[in-house]
């Protein structure tokens, strides 16, 4: 990337929320960072600039064609104000792939990076600094030609915006109440549940509200083509804790490669707890509830970090997890996930970003 990120600074800075009251991403901070790109071109004008609406052309392909792909992630502010990102170079890695596969154009990841170090530098009063709480980092990119014809767009905009966050679900640290799909189908092999794009949370909503209506807060997805096998749910990674060894769904080219799981599976090996990548059916985790070996289950994400499961309903079996109470092995994680994430703990993968 040769050209230089420019940065304007606004001269009307928002009032910021009470730390008690800041939800999970309804409140949006002073500056974005913008980039567009043009065909024959490539990417161009990275600017930092005071965050505010953008305008589009109603033909944008974005509203037709859904070229939409979007990242997750957060900056941590601990108590003496340093301020880290957690594993961010992933991000920009895993938007590529996500870009890749939606014939949209690839970003230089390293320009990104110190790109998205600034905004988050220029907007640091913003990072909340209580326990559980940080600046959740929503970068994503859009097709912009106003155009009808079916095919890649030759224009696209690339846009940083920060949100401060508390815990992603409403209950906190709780267990959350999980509801098994049955009927509606995230992803297939072949298609879009890989990569980070708009529309495979568009296609999700309507078994999530359904699973509401039903006193579920969220979806467990299983295959799509036997419909028997796990594979994630609506925001998270799924791991079960059975009999000492932890099992999660391999990654088979319809789940989501979330870097908290990977960073989780990290840290259980370097723990020396058994962690298997594998087909899990529903049915064999039925069996070990039964049986009395399924001791835990959480849910990894940059938004979750680590949640645990308190109760899944699958085909109206209802399985309560550890007395709907968070395990230990669930507690260390997030204790660990969130330390590193807060420069309070060691950090021997060299995963946190100091801005
Ligand atoms: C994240 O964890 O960052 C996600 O993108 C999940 C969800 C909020 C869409």
């Amino acid at each position: 990337m040769e050209c230089q990120l420019t940065i304007t600074r606004t001269e009307q800075k928002k009032e910021k929320p009470a730390s008690d009251k800041l939800g999970f991403g309804v409140h949006f901070t002073d500056h974005m960072f913008t980039m567009d790109y043009t065909e024959g071109k490539g990417w161009h004008d990275p600017q930092i600039v005071p965050y505010s609406p953008l305008t589009l052309d109603p033909a944008a392909m974005v509203f037709h064609y859904g070229q939409a792909v979007f990242e997750g992630l957060k900056a941590y502010r601990n108590q003496e104000g340093k301020v880290r990102l957690f594993r961010p170079d992933q991000n920009f890695k895993r938007m590529n792939r996500s870009l890749e596969r939606m014939s949209m154009p690839l970003i230089d990841e390293e320009f990104m990076v110190e790109a998205l170090k600034q905004l988050v530098a220029v907007d640091k009063d913003w990072i909340p600094t209580e326990s559980g709480q940080s600046l959740y980092i929503r970068p994503f990119v859009i097709a912009t030609e106003p155009c009808f014809g079916v095919r890649a767009s030759y224009t696209y905009k690339l846009v940083i915006v920060l949100s401060p966050v508390g815990a992603y679900y409403a209950g906190g640290m709780q267990p959350v109440k999980i509801y098994v799909e049955n009927n509606y189908v995230r992803a297939v092999r072949g298609g879009t549940g890989n990569a980070k794009v708009a529309g495979n949370y568009a296609g999700g909503l309507k078994a999530q509200v359904e699973a509401k209506e039903k006193g579920y807060e969220q979806v467990l997805w299983l295959d799509g083509v036997e419909n028997k096998y796990i594979e994630e749910v609506g925001s998270m990674n799924v791991f079960f804790k059975v009999k000492g060894e932890v099992w999660t769904p391999a990654l088979n080219g319809s789940i989501l490669e979330g870097i908290t799981r990977d960073s989780t599976i990290q840290l259980l090996k370097d723990w020396g707890i058994p962690v298997v990548e594998k087909r899990i059916s529903m049915e064999d985790l039925h069996t070990a509830y039964v049986n009395g070996d399924l001791e835990e289950a959480f849910g990894t994400g940059t938004a979750a970090v680590i949640s645990p499961v308190g109760d899944l309903n699958w085909n109206g079996h209802q399985m309560i997890i550890n007395g709907e109470k968070t395990g230990e092995l669930t507690t260390k994680l997030y204790e660990e996930m969130t330390g590193i994430q807060y420069g309070e703990r060691v950090d021997k993968f060299g995963w946190s970003v100091e801005v």
